[in-house]
Formats: C-alpha cells, structure tokens, sequence
C-alpha cells in the first residue's frame, strides 16, 4: 500500500492544525502511513518529508497557524523543481498527497499530477479570502470572520466615544467577501468591495442626511482590494466633516483561536479528501456546495472565477441608500 502526504500552501489559515490531526488519526485508522510534507511546496521540492504519528499532532487542535508551515514558491513553477518534488514523493512511496491551499495551490498541484504517474492528488480550499470557484466555504474563513468581528467591536467603542468615522481595511486579496460580510454583521454604515460599483456622492448624500438626524460616528469596510483605505479616510473629513481614522486589521486576520466552525470543517475535508483516495476517484478538490462534500475537478475549481454568492451581494448593495 502507498503511503500518504499533506502540505499547506500560501496563506495559512486557522484550522490548518485541526486538519492535520484528523489526517494523521483517520490515515492511521485507515491502515495508510501519514508523512507531513513541511513548508509547502518548498518542502516538497527540498524533500523535507517526514512520517508522521500521533505525537506529531498532540494539543495542536486549538492553535491557529500551521504546524508544517506553508510558503509560497517560485520554484515550483519550474518543470526541472516538479520533476524534483516527484522524485521525493516516489522516494517516500507516497501515492496520495493532501494541499491545503487556495487556487494558485491547485494549479500547482494540477501540474504534478499531469506530469506524475501512479500518485493521486487532492485539494482542500483553505484561505480565509474565500475566493475559490466550486465551493461556497474555504477553511479559516469563519475564524478571520471573528477575529475582524472583535476588531470592528472594539474600534466601535472609541468611534462612538470620540464621535469619530473608522475606515478600516479588510484582506481578501481580490475578493471582496470578508469586507461585506463584516460590514454586514457589525452594522457598519459603509462596505466598499470590488464586485458592487459605488458612488460617494450617494454616500455623501445619506450620511450628510444622517448627520443632521443626529448620527455622531461613522464604522466603513473597505476591502484591501480597492486599494484606497486612506483616501476613504480623507474623503470622510472633508466632505462629511467628521475626525477620521483609517486602519488595516493586517495579518491579525489570519491567526487565531480555530472557531468550532472551523475544527468541523477541517475534520470533514480532509475525512472527505482520504475517503476519496479510497474510492474510485483519482484527483479532484473537495468543495462545499449546497449543504454537501462534493469532489470537483481540479480545472473546474482552480481555473474558474468565484462568485460572491447573489443574495449577500443584494444586501451590500443597500449600502449607501438611506437605509
Ligand atoms: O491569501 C491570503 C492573504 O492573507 C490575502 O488576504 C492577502 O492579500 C495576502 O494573503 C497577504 O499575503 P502575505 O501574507 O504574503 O503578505
């Protein structure tokens, strides 16, 4: 029997740890050998490859972060790199390989099994932008979710104490999911993210309204992607007349407790991931759509552009109106 790997790739996320303590059980309970793959593709390439045993996964479930770390590689874009990482996988006889990633991962794990024989590969959606085609969850999102909650919460106190506008600035790379759904869910008065068009002068308009009606503080999302946090911040001392203050939540908003959202998810990707090893199915990613697990192909998941889902997009679509 071939033995069995896991990396993590890009961004970590939280809930990276609980899914490498379900591998390391479920794998062992299924008769494989588990190997930890450490510093993602990097490792792969560098063949920092190492079995892995109950120990390995002792009290990690509560930690946030990874503990085989993740990178980002360049290398690995380079035939003569994967040709190395192949070797290392048949050196360790492994015929099963776990990535953890986001869509860049995929591509990458898409070519070596275009260019392996005989080793099945399988992705699970882990980045907390939430912005992979196919599934409508990516693991540690529900974490970065709570954590940029607990910022906004504590910003709201002095916004609200010194009658001043917060313009605060949310990750997510391109997509504009952890902005809108925070500003959604801490009542902010204004969500800019890059799949809603927006007009200030409609913002400016209801918030002047506002003002006079008695509003004395203003909370506004703004998603990294629009690039324009502080001029956001600017705009709101001279057209709204009120003291601001613009700030990136940052790499905060990786790390963190794992929520038990979070645990959960881990523990049913990667018990789906290894259940499709055993099946039939040779490759694919292991998505969340519809209330299920569902294996997709690797193209129908790395190659295509995720889509907020519509109903959350008519909702921050109020935003701006007087609402
Ligand atoms: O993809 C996760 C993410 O945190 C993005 O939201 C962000 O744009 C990027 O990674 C930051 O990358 P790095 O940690 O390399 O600065």
């Amino acid at each position: 029997m071939k033995n069995i790997g896991i990396l993590c790739s890009g961004g970590d996320v939280s809930g990276m740890n609980a899914a490498l303590k379900r591998f390391v059980e479920y794998s062992l309970a299924k008769g494989f050998v588990p190997y930890f793959v450490y510093n993602g593709f990097e490792g792969l390439i560098d063949n920092d490859i190492h079995q892995a045993g109950y120990h390995d996964v002792a009290g990690i479930i509560s930690r946030g972060g990874t503990k085989i770390r993740s990178s980002r590689s360049n290398r690995f874009m380079e035939e003569k790199y994967r040709a190395q990482a192949i070797e290392n996988l048949n050196a360790h006889n492994i015929g099963y390989l776990i990535v953890l990633g986001g869509d860049g991962s995929f591509k990458g794990m898409q070519k070596l099994s275009q260019e392996s024989m005989g080793i099945s590969f399988c992705g699970i959606p882990a980045t907390i932008d939430n912005d992979i085609a196919g599934t409508e969850y990516c693991l540690g999102v529900d974490t970065a979710l709570n954590v940029i909650r607990d910022a906004i919460d504590s910003i709201r106190d002095t916004a609200s104490s010194f009658n001043r506008a917060f313009v605060i600035e949310t990750m997510g790379r391109h997509c504009g999911y952890l902005a809108l759904v925070s500003a959604l869910t801490s009542g902010a008065e204004m969500c800019l993210v890059p799949e809603i068009p927006y007009e200030l002068e409609q913002y400016q308009t209801t918030f002047l309204q506002q003002k006079r009606a008695g509003r004395k503080y203003f909370i506004a999302i703004v998603s990294e992607a629009l690039n324009n946090t502080k001029q956001i911040s600017e705009w709101f001392e001279s057209k709204i007349g009120v003291e601001s203050r613009a700030v990136v939540l940052g790499h905060i908003q990786r790390g963190g407790t794992p929520t038990v959202y979070d645990r959960l998810m881990a523990f049913n990707f990667v018990t789906h991931a290894i259940d499709s090893f055993l099946g039939e199915s040779a490759c694919g990613v292991v998505c969340y759509s519809e209330g299920g697990f569902h294996l997709k192909k690797i193209e129908d998941v790395a190659f295509k552009t995720y889509q907020i889902n519509p109903f959350l997009l008519r909702l921050a679509k109020e935003y701006g109106r007087q609402r």
